[in-house]
């Protein structure tokens, strides 16, 4: 199988730009998530690569197979692509039975009638649902549809898989079962995929990597781990995961370091991040790298306790402080209305002040 490349791929509805200028390689056997909120272009970009959108500009390539270019007209029909598609409703056709939806893309590439058969068995052998052929979509729940509808995507070995959130009508438990149950398949099957969802947990636990997207564009791409750990900016940050931003003016920048200065006059030490920095800026920091310490000193901050919740696994705390209001996460019950808590240099992460849409 082969790569699956982007290049510089625009699309536009009007004057409306759903995805600006995406460059994206996508190598052999490889689960690579697009991930942003709803809006930000991932279903139109995900079509535009099965063919069921023009994109104005750009191109569309597997391997040396050009399906789109924008240059010279180039379009290849969506049923010459060899891509397997599965979108969020699971769309079977209900008068057709289990047997009868995956025969259907296998008749529609003149796929003979014995081949056909013991490609619908192996097919439903793969999704664990060979005992089904028979029955009809309406005698199936929502996750076995689900799997009838990638077993139909896949059943004409497609070199591309094509997932558009395909998990997100069932309920939490199944969804989380269902997405290593997938992941391990995807592995078993070494095909390449390109994922889309706006949910961030799901990114991270089945991706080999995330492509961030907002507003049209890619804002990080990177593993699960890179993405998490060295967000590229404010709004990854804030969207994988949850972050803090403290709000504050930089004082010195000295390599991968800077000190911050805080309203109420406090020094912070945090990691420099990669952006051309001065003047206002914002401290990031994950909640469960907040810590919770007994007195002052270095890189500590004594705030007010303004609202907590247990969630079982964990406490959670809303406190306010220096820099603004902001969430902690630990293992200890606070029990007094004021403590210090300790901001880890190496887990502090600067951005630009303007660059966090909202702080509360
Ligand atoms: N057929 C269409 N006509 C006009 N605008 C569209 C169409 N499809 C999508 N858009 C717009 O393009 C942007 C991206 O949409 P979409 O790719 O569906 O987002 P996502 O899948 O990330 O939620 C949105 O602003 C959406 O309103
Ligand atoms: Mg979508």
């Amino acid at each position: 199988m082969a790569d699956l490349i982007l290049e510089q791929l625009t699309i536009a509805y009007g004057n409306v730009t759903a995805v600006d200028n995406i460059s994206l390689s996508v190598p052999s056997g490889e689960f690579l998530t697009l991930l942003g909120p709803s809006g930000c272009g991932k279903s139109t970009t995900l079509f535009s690569i099965a063919g069921l959108n023009q994109a104005t500009s750009g191109t569309i390539r597997i391997g040396d197979t050009v399906l789109f270019n924008g240059e010279n007209g180039t379009s290849i029909e969506p049923e010459h692509r060899n891509i397997g598609l599965v979108f969020q409703s699971y769309a079977l056709w209900p008068h057709m039975s289990v047997g009868e939806n995956l025969a259907f893309p296998l008749k529609l590439r003149k796929v003979n009638k014995t081949e056909r058969e013991k490609r619908i068995k192996e097919a439903l052998a793969l999704v664990e649902m060979a005992a089904f052929a028979d029955r009809y979509p309406f005698e199936l729940s929502g996750g076995q549809q689900q799997r009838v509808a990638l077993a139909r995507a896949l059943v004409y070995r497609p070199g591309l898989l094509l997932l558009d959130e395909p998990l997100s009508n069932l309920d939490a438990k199944l969804r989380e079962r269902a997405r290593i149950w997938l992941r391990e398949l995807q592995e078993r099957l070494q095909v390449t995929t390109v994922y889309v969802t706006h949910d961030q947990a799901e990114a991270l636990a089945v991706s080999d990597r995330i492509a961030v997207m907002s507003e049209g564009r890619i804002r990080q791409l990177g593993t699960p781990k890179e993405i998490y750990e060295t967000p590229a900016d404010a709004f990854v940050a804030d969207f994988i995961g949850s972050s803090n931003f403290l709000k504050g003016k930089l004082i010195e920048h000295n390599g991968p370091w800077a000190n911050v200065q805080l309203d109420d006059g406090s020094v912070l030490r945090a990691g420099a991040g990669k952006g051309e920095l001065a003047g206002d800026v914002v401290i990031a920091i994950r909640p469960e790298r907040i810590e919770v310490v007994n007195e002052p000193g270095q890189n500590i901050l004594r705030v007010d306790l303004v609202g907590g919740a247990y969630l079982g696994s964990i406490y959670q705390y809303e406190v306010k402080g220096p820099g603004g209001q902001y969430r902690i996460q630990t293992n200890h019950e606070m029990t007094d209305k004021q403590a210090y808590v300790r901001i880890p240099p190496e887990a502090a992460t600067l951005f630009r002040g303007d660059s966090v849409p909202q702080i509360g």
